[in-house]
């Protein structure tokens, strides 16, 4: 607690220009990854298909801001009140997104670099689930959760390849990309496939000249509609806060290593709390 409240004191000191590129921010974990890269200070690139739902997240936080400005232009610098809304505005980019198609991905690196020179932080976050036993599963369903969860990690890996010349790739796995859970083959084969195409990714960087590291995390479930097409949903005491697993990714982003372990521990207890007192 602690630490999650020292760090949120701190969030406009570390202020600065630093581009992030956020897949799948339209949804429940991204749009979270948003709000707290945003709050740090952070210029946003925010990718996925929905555009009604990026725009409604871009004027929460544009809205939230502007507010703190024009409190501060009431203390007497009026003029500065549309100078302020104007540049809080440009401080983040929309692409529509479909992280299969690779005009698609090849676009929101234009767009990053169109408005803000650069990418600093990709966040690889789009992803989707099924849940079956394996001899349910239609062909179309099991290349769709590859195409989504695989393809796009690689897409999205290969062009920041191209377009970053130093930064940090984070990327959104699973606990499926670890262990094989029953009911999720389709699901666990597209994470699996994540991870190891991070892996052997992370030897290429070494031969390459760009200063850029990989890494990824494998959450287990997270209080978001992730699940809706599931006949059968995990009750919610096991589920995280996304504004909380936002922490962990946000202080990795940042190489905060100490920062994010403690993060980390501190939600593994906060979930063992929520399975103790669940009702
Ligand atoms: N929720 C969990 O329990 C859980 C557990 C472990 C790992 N994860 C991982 O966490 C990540 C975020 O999941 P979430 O829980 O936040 O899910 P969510 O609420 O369903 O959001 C998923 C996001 O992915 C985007 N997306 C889906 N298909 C896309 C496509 N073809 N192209 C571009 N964007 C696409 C969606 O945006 P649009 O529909 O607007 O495109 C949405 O913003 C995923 O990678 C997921 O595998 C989740």
């Amino acid at each position: 607690m602690f630490i999650f409240k020292t760090m949120n004191k701190d969030k406009n000191k570390d202020k600065n220009d630093r581009v992030v590129l956020i897949t799948g921010a339209s949804g429940g974990l991204g749009r979270d990854l948003a709000k707290k890269f945003f709050a740090r200070g952070y210029r946003l690139v925010l990718a996925s298909r929905n555009m009604d739902k990026l725009n409604e997240l871009k004027d929460s936080l544009t809205a939230g801001k502007r507010s703190s400005e024009i409190a501060l232009a009431a203390d007497g610098i009026g003029s500065e009140i549309s100078l302020a809304a104007d540049g809080i505005g440009s401080e983040i980019a929309l692409t529509a997104c479909d992280v299969t198609k690779e005009e698609d991905v090849l676009a929101a690196f234009e767009a990053a670099i169109e408005n803000f020179g650069r990418v600093d932080i990709l966040v690889n976050n789009a992803g989707i689930g099924l849940k079956k036993p394996f001899y349910e599963i239609e062909k179309d369903e099991f290349e769709k959760l590859m195409q989504v969860n695989a393809t796009g990690v690689f897409l999205f890996t290969k062009y920041a390849h191209e377009f970053m010349e130093k930064g940090r790739i984070i990327t959104i796995s699973s606990i499926a990309g670890i262990v094989g859970a029953g009911g999720y083959s389709a699901y666990c084969a597209s994470k699996h496939a994540v991870n190891g195409f991070l892996k052997a990714a992370r030897h290429d960087l070494k031969k390459s000249e760009k200063e850029i590291s990989i890494s990824w995390v494998n959450p287990y479930k997270l209080k978001t509609s992730f699940d809706s097409g599931y006949a059968h949903k995990a009750p919610d005491y096991l589920k995280l806060d996304t504004k909380h697993y936002a922490d962990y990714v946000v202080a990795l982003a940042e190489g905060k290593g100490f920062l994010a372990s403690c993060i980390f521990t501190r939600n593994l207890a906060y979930r063992i709390k929520k399975m103790i007192v669940k009702k």
